[in-house]
């Protein structure tokens, strides 16, 4: 989400004639998009923005901060860094043209907006940068009203709001033709999806997948909450819609669930596995981990160790529990010793390349479509994913980036398998 609305910051700007340098050196304006969904992240920003305090001294720069840490951080922003011109949070940086047109004719000034904007849509901003012709990112929702207990989303990004069916059926369009063939659809919680006519998600996957020429639609969040089985059938009845689901479950531990605020048990998240490999079709299924949420303890961990054996997540993303400021998880528990969290991670990600291993193993010899996204810097390999998001390097030219080919597993590691282009 945060780099699609780069995308839309940069289509803005471009379309205003400014341009994009790939050397920072020769930049007059800087503009930081941040997550903080993470300790890390927000910490990254502050480390680039004190590398532009001694440049601004010696020449007029302009320099932003927007997204997520703007949104929550706002004013402290500019105590913390005072030589930033402005800020924009995560429902305003569409007015990112006018905003720099506005502070390069009145040098000196600061614009700060912050602002939640309540309107019922997303804004409609068709001025997107693409670097990609075959791939497209497409907002469908945005918002999250879930409030997990340790999520600073809800805050960032406010109130879940849906674009029209018909504005993201015409954009998806738009890209299908001049050769877009994947269709990455984007929401805090696709779920949640409601178009004012009624239609939820399964009708809005329904409604795309039937355009001509789009090969491949994917799909990120979907919450375990709300995933059903209309949802998987309409997934089930389409070629064009990739067999791969992301279903977060963050732990294993209905203890730990509970306190997360996830609105499901473990037993429930378990269901909907078994509803999918029930299905008999070939699904990737990956997950996201948070491990020494607070009070977890070595029984609850185990219970999330015994998830990840039970599922078998063909990819995971697992983190250390940040506490953030604001949310109920930061306000009410006491973080836990740094060690143990990450002695947990080590385990986790350890215990789950094995299983990777093991799954990766078994697809030797197997025939996957691949789409070709990119060729490795040697200029040796290309990378492409199959629908299950299975990542896959094979020799090839570079021209078959953007081309689905036939490829045969021949070889493995835990993060990727190796495979032959067969045509
Ligand atoms: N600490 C650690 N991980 C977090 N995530 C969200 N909030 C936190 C936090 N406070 C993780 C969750 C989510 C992913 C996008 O980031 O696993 O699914
Ligand atoms: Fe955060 Fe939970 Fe909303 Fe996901 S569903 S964005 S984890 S509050």
């Amino acid at each position: 989400m945060n780099f699609l609305d780069s995308e839309k910051m940069a289509g803005i700007l471009e379309s205003r004639g400014f341009l994009m340098s790939k050397d920072e050196k020769k930049c007059d304006i800087f503009i930081f998009n941040t997550c903080s969904v993470r300790e890390k992240a927000e910490e990254k920003l502050f480390s680039y923005l004190g590398r532009l305090k001694k440049r601004k001294r010696d020449r007029n720069l302009l320099i932003g901060v927007c997204g997520c840490v703007a949104q929550v951080e706002g004013n402290r922003i500019l105590k913390r860094a005072p030589y930033v011109d402005f800020i924009l949070g995560t429902r305003s940086f569409h007015k990112i043209g006018d905003v720099v047109e506005y502070l390069i004719e009145n040098y000196g000034e600061k614009i700060i907006d912050i602002e939640m904007d309540s309107s019922p849509y997303p804004p409609e901003v068709k001025e997107i940068k693409r670097n990609e012709l075959f791939r497209e990112y497409v907002l469908i929702m945005e918002g999250c009203n879930n409030f997990c207990s340790y999520c600073i989303v809800p805050y960032t990004r406010g109130r879940e709001r849906s674009r029209r069916l018909i504005n993201i059926v015409d954009e998806v369009k738009r890209y299908v033709n001049v050769g877009a063939i994947e269709i990455n659809l984007l929401g805090q919680n696709v779920n949640s999806y409601r178009d004012p006519e009624g239609y939820d998600f399964p009708d809005l996957l329904s409604e795309v997948s039937k355009i001509e020429g789009l090969k491949r639609i994917r799909f990120t969040t979907s919450h375990p909450k709300d995933f059903n089985e209309k949802l998987l059938s309409v997934i089930l009845s389409r070629k064009n819609i990739c067999k791969h689901i992301h279903l977060p479950p963050q732990s294993g531990s209905n203890r730990v669930l509970k306190l997360m605020n996830r609105k499901y048990t473990r037993e429930e998240y378990l269901e909907k596995i078994n509803m999918i490999k029930k299905s008999g079709i070939e699904f990737g299924i990956s997950g996201d981990f948070i491990v020494g949420f607070p009070t977890e303890r070595e029984d609850d961990f185990n219970e999330t160790m015994s998830l990840l054996d039970k599922v078998k997540y063909s990819s995971i993303f697992s983190f250390k529990y940040s506490p953030r400021k604001g949310t109920y998880a930061e306000k009410n528990f006491k973080d836990m010793d740094e060690d143990i969290k990450l002695k947990r991670l080590m385990t986790l990600q350890n215990f789950q390349k094995e299983i990777q291993l093991k799954l990766n193993r078994e697809k030797v010899g197997k025939i996957y479509e691949v789409l070709v996204e990119s060729i490795s810097k040697k200029g040796e390999t290309l990378m492409g994913r199959t629908e299950q998001n299975y990542i896959v390097n094979f020799k090839g030219d570079e021209s078959l980036i953007g081309k689905i080919v036939s490829v045969k597993i021949t070889d493995y590691s835990a993060q990727t398998l190796k495979g032959k282009i067969i045509y």
